[in-house]
């Protein structure tokens, strides 16, 4: 029987049990998939001893993932690209680290909005510079695009994520001042929200959209509430809006595939099934 995990602290509201449980049925495995709490003082030995108590693998979350970034033997490009592990498996003996976020933010716009929805593109507008931010570039990046502008609060961290991710990068990367979002607005054709602003208990993110492209697109990443502030703004300005549950529904796929042998569908019953415990 394969055994996964999702290692956190704390880990008690972690929705990906949930996400592997369902295909685990849905797919007659015979495998486990489950919550571990693990303080950052021990989570060194978690790293090195999870394979000798049978597990597979599993997922990394806060406060842990860059912690997985130093200790694991090997990472993917876009691991090495965000700067943190969301995911780990054992391949040979070797200890791997992969950063899901990227592909699956990147699987939940091609399945939102139709493969080829990037011919229209050419600027992009990314919300916030953290870890979440450094995922949705890293993911951008691979598209054709012609530039990706970030604005953050604290204009230092973009200009950290700008140096950090401008490397070999065919996509021009350049920041934006939070004060000067009015003057990207307008030349943007797709719009993500990596911020906490929108969250259920948080501010709400408040965005001059009546200068957007017409054909402007408006992600937010933010999935409790579903409908964000954001969001509701945008769909009220006839623009097209893609909301944050499936990033967390298509950042599971991977892992699931290498621990339990099986790529999962992210089927609306799966989208239903964790709505219903938002
Ligand atoms: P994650 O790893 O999920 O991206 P994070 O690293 O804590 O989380 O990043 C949170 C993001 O939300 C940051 O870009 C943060 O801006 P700062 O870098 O200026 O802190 C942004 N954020 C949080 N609260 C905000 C607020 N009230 N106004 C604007 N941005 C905010």
């Amino acid at each position: 029987m394969a055994k996964a995990f999702v290692v956190g602290h704390p880990i008690k509201h972690s929705r990906s049990p949930l996400i592997h449980g369902y295909w685990l049925k849905q797919y007659g495995l015979d495998g486990s998939y489950e919550r571990i709490e693990v303080a950052p003082v021990n989570f060194g030995d978690f790293l090195k001893s999870f394979p000798t108590r049978g597990f597979a693998g599993g997922n990394v979350t806060i406060p842990h993932k860059e912690m997985a970034f130093l200790g694991v033997d090997r990472r993917t490009e876009q691991a090495e690209r965000v700067g943190a592990v969301n995911t780990l498996w054992i391949e040979d003996g070797v200890l791997w680290g992969d950063n899901t976020d990227v592909t699956g933010f990147m699987a939940h716009l091609d399945a939102s909005l139709g493969t080829g929805w990037e011919q229209d593109v050419e600027t992009v507008l990314v919300l916030g510079a953290g870890g979440a931010a450094r995922a949705v570039v890293a993911g951008l990046q691979n598209r054709p695009c012609k530039r990706i502008f970030v604005a953050n609060r604290t204009l230092s961290k973009a200009d950290d994520l700008v140096r950090d991710l401008r490397r070999g990068s065919p996509v021009g990367l350049e920041t934006s001042a939070w004060e000067a979002l009015g003057r990207v607005i307008p030349h943007a054709q797709l719009i993500v929200n990596t911020t906490s602003l929108g969250m259920a208990g948080q501010p709400p993110l408040t965005l001059d959209l009546a200068k957007a492209p017409r054909n402007a697109v408006v992600a937010d990443i933010v999935y409790v509430p579903l409908e964000t502030p954001l969001l509701a703004a945008a769909a009220a300005h006839n623009l097209r809006t893609v909301d944050g549950l499936g990033m967390l529904l298509h950042q599971a796929v991977p892992g699931f595939r290498r621990w339990f042998g099986v790529t999962p569908e992210v089927t609306p019953e799966l989208r239903a099934l964790i709505l219903a415990d938002i």
